[in-house]
């Protein structure tokens, strides 16, 4: 069953009906000012950082779900009847509901009673701030006497506080409001120099800024007293709950259509500049009411609008592909690609999984997101990398996580996490391989951003990688410490305390459990750091690290190898993990996905033999679960993984992050079909039609579909912020699709169905438009190349020297 369709043309998702089995949501913002936004208009506003700059409040697992939002009530004056054009939160019975998300914004509308409204939100590119455009059509063949409620929630900033903390924050709430533009600044007095408007275009019929007097104390927002009444109160807040409420009058003509504009932003006023006159405590709007005025103009409003569809489509159009299956090319050419921005933005923060307390930017996460959207936006990439690398321990080992509005390494996580270094390699060699940019190797890097500790970037990556060397087990395999890739394979934390947290607490001293996931990592990273440093002509440099490579090689597939898999890990009494030994947990996806997406066991059939293990124990209808047979109860040296219930989350579901490392692995071996089946399975929109088993946006990836062991398999959850975005989108294009970002060029290497007859593909890269045509004249992988009508050696098409600036390149598969 479906809730919606796709307009591939217009690059939006419609959905049709309002109550979709979770909230459907789409971000706003693409800079510093972001927000969620629901199909039913649910969802919150940030300034960077969704924690300590929360704007507006948003009730996580409430009841009903999905409040807190962005709401318009619209009340027939005569009749008294009032209703939510976006269905919540009101939930009545409406016509031709519709919400389109697109590209960085949503719209949502329908007709009640003879009323159409819809209403566009976005957020314009540069600034601080989200526009409302609400358009009203009197389609009745009467006048139309009609009010129109604007209305939001304010949070006091930190998001985690104003949950917790009310002996302080009924106190502290203070609002001021001027021509109509309502402004909250709680804390303003004191050490905040921010602070957030909401302004209406019309003029003001009422207003009210106390939540305890638009709602009445015992409504909720589905039933605003001051709504009913049809009369907000002009209320000013004083503690308790700031919201932001403006009603506008229209007298609508039969057929007549209105457009109002709610702006609501953020601002910042320089320290010594926040008051006006300077000895009072009212907010100096000087710089803020010449962007407030220009936004409120229905006209700079649509030229806003224009510009961010330019973005979107400039950004979009840097990789376009046609090929025979409609679903791939939805996902890389709109859907795939857009969610690589969104992780890319909020790292983990903000979504309806995630609330915006949790968790800050993952090194490892963050690192990864680059192979998804470093061509999208290579500045933004560069400055990443740097930030992240500047929150690097001296030891070559990572923060696990840090504060993207402070950009410092997060104390109550820590590190110790032992493949997060080596994340760093992997990210700047995509960002090399993208850009050409070689300077980035020598910016000067901060180690834990102590001043006076900067190293050039490239130093951070000899420590990371030297990290690993100097952290081996008893096989000679890296240790897990905390964990590794998997989060809650915790082998070193022995913990029986309830709520301790099983990422931070280490137990042991941790110098046996070995993971051959790291192995797997450290020989990717090793060669990629190899690459790089054979181009700075670094050569017995680049040598060491290829033997060091080669040398994990050996021992992976020795001590690694479990006869038909590779092993996942060896615990904390030199027991394994993932053998065929094991009662539960026999075999694991991670390993065997990363050693083949790394090249291991390539020449001597191990690679062929574990993916065929992987097909045989792991792969289900709904894709790659991680593990076999799921662990049946808790495993206390064994931490998280079995904490959850067999069949979710890394507890044996489908890890949807890693099913594209078997999907690469697949590739290596030359298996277009098994790669590509792989890829459809867990494709959002080839799952469309299941939307009710799958319950999750179809136009996004989610983090986990639920295993063959649980009750609910086939059900995602998690969606929006997860590494499946880039690793999904790097493996369909780099590696099925074969068209590959590399130190030389741009490489050529399909690998796809056999019963592709082809498929055509622009790419702009390192400045240059490559137009490439795959022609299949045979089921292999053997690919012969012609560029600009010249047939060329190999198959990696260099960036032009003659300065041509677009390239015709024809590669026909034999
Ligand atoms: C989550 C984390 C990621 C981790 C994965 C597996 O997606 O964000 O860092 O690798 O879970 O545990
Ligand atoms: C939990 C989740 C895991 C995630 C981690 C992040 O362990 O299961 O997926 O990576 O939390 O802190």
């Amino acid at each position: 069953m479906k809730f919606g369709y796709f307009d591939d043309l217009h690059r939006e998702y419609v959905i049709t009906q309002p109550d979709t089995p979770l909230p459907w949501i789409n971000y706003l913002g693409c800079e510093a000012y972001f927000g969620i936004i629901s199909n039913t208009a649910g969802g919150y506003s940030f300034y960077r950082d969704a924690r300590l700059r929360r704007i507006t409040r948003y009730r996580y697992n409430n009841v009903p779900m999905d409040f807190g939002g962005r709401y318009i009530y619209l009340r027939d004056d005569e009749s008294k009847d009032f209703w939510s054009p976006s269905w919540q939160p009101t939930r009545n019975d409406l016509k031709d509901y519709t919400c389109r998300h697109g590209m960085g914004y949503t719209v949502i509308g329908s007709s009640y009673s003879g009323i159409e409204a819809h209403t566009r939100y976005f957020v314009p590119l540069g600034e601080n701030l989200e526009i409302w455009q609400l358009t009203v059509t009197n389609k009745r063949a009467t006048k139309a006497s009609i009010s129109a409620f604007s209305s939001i929630e304010f949070c006091l900033w930190d998001a985690q506080d104003d949950a917790t903390n009310f002996q302080r924050n009924f106190n502290t709430g203070q609002v001021e409001v001027e021509d109509g533009v309502i402004y909250h600044k709680t804390e303003y007095r004191e050490r905040r120099n921010h602070f957030a408007y909401f302004a209406s275009s019309e003029p003001d019929a009422s207003f009210d800024t106390q939540r305890d007097a638009f709602l009445g104390p015992y409504n909720g927002w589905d039933k605003p007293a001051a709504v009913v009444a049809g009369q907000l109160t002009n209320s000013i807040a004083h503690g308790w709950s700031p919201i932001g409420a403006h009603q506008v009058k229209l007298d609508l003509e039969p057929g007549e259509t209105r457009q109002i504009v709610f702006v609501l932003g953020y601002h910042e006023n320089p320290v010594d500049q926040k008051f006006d006159p300077p000895e009072s405590q009212t907010i100096n709007k000087k710089t803020v009411k010449p962007v407030i005025a220009k936004y409120l103009d229905p006209k700079q409003a649509d030229a806003a609008f224009e510009k961010l569809r330019q973005y979107w489509e400039s950004v979009l159009g840097i990789f376009q592909v046609n090929t025979p299956d409609i679903h791939t090319n939805r996902m890389v050419n709109i859907w795939n690609a857009y969610q690589c921005m969104a992780t890319f933005n909020m790292s983990r923060s903000a979504s309806f999984y995630e609330s915006g307390i949790g968790r800050g930017l993952g090194f490892r996460d963050s690192n990864q997101d680059l192979l998804g959207f470093v061509h999208m936006a290579p500045a933004r990439a560069r400055e990443r990398i740097l930030d992240l690398a500047a929150t690097q321990l001296p030891t070559g080992g990572a923060y696990h996580q840090y504060q993207p509005l402070t950009k410092r390494g997060n104390n109550d996580i820590g590190g110790g996490f032992n493949d997060d270094p080596h994340w760093l390699i992997i990210g700047v060699s995509a960002y090399l391989k993208e850009t050409g940019d070689w300077s980035i190797l020598d910016a000067p890097v901060q180690y834990d951003n102590q001043p006076g500790s900067e190293q050039p970037l490239y130093d951070h990556l000899q420590r990371s990688f030297n990290y690993t060397l100097s952290r081996l087990g008893p096989h000679g395999l890296p240790l897990i410490g905390r964990a590794d890739w998997n989060d809650c394979l915790n082998l070193n934390c022995f913990s029986d305390t309830p709520g301790q947290s099983f990422q931070t607490t280490t137990n042991k001293e941790g110098k046996v459990a070995e993971s051959v996931f790291i192995a797997g990592l450290f020989v990717l990273a090793g060669r990629e750091l190899a690459a790089i440093a054979s181009h700075r002509n670094l050569k017995d440099e680049a040598a060491k690290y290829l033997a060091e490579s080669a040398k994990m090689e050996k021992v992976t597939l020795k001590d690694g190898w479990d006869g038909e898999w590779f092993l996942r890990a060896y615990d904390d009494f030199g027991a394994k993990l993932g053998s065929k030994d094991c009662k539960e947990g026999k075999i694991f996806i991670e390993s065997n996905g990363f050693c083949t997406l790394a090249g291991i066991g390539l020449e001597d059939g191990k690679a062929a033999s574990a993916l065929a293990a992987v097909n045989q124990r792991l792969a289900t209808k709904h894709g790659i679960v991680v593990q076999q047979p799921a662990y049946s109860r808790y495993y206390y040296e064994w931490g998280e993984i079995s904490s959850y219930p067999p069949g979710y989350k890394e507890n044996a579901g489908v890890f949807c992050h890693v099913n594209p490392w078997v999907m690469i692995g697949e590739t290596r071996l030359g298996h277009g079909d098994q790669a590509f089946d792989y890829y459809s399975r867990i494709n959002p929109s080839a799952r469309e039609e299941i939307s009710d088993l799958h319950r999750c946006e179809p136009y996004v990836y989610a983090q986990m579909i639920a295993g063959k062991d649980a009750p609910s398999f086939g059900e995602a959850k998690n969606s929006w912020l997860t590494g499946t975005a880039a690793w999904n989108y790097y493996a369909i294009v780099q590696w099925i699709l074969g068209i590959r970002t590399s130190l030389e060029g741009l490489e050529i290497a399909p690998v796809i169905p056999t019963n592709w007859p082809g498929f055509t593909a622009t790419r702009t890269f390192r400045g240059v438009v490559y137009k490439i045509s795959i022609e299949r004249k045979g089921s292999g992988n053997q690919i012969a190349l012609t560029v600009d009508g010249s047939p060329i050696k190999g198959n990696i098409v260099p960036v032009p020297s003659d300065g041509r600036k677009t390239v015709t390149v024809k590669g026909i598969l034999s």
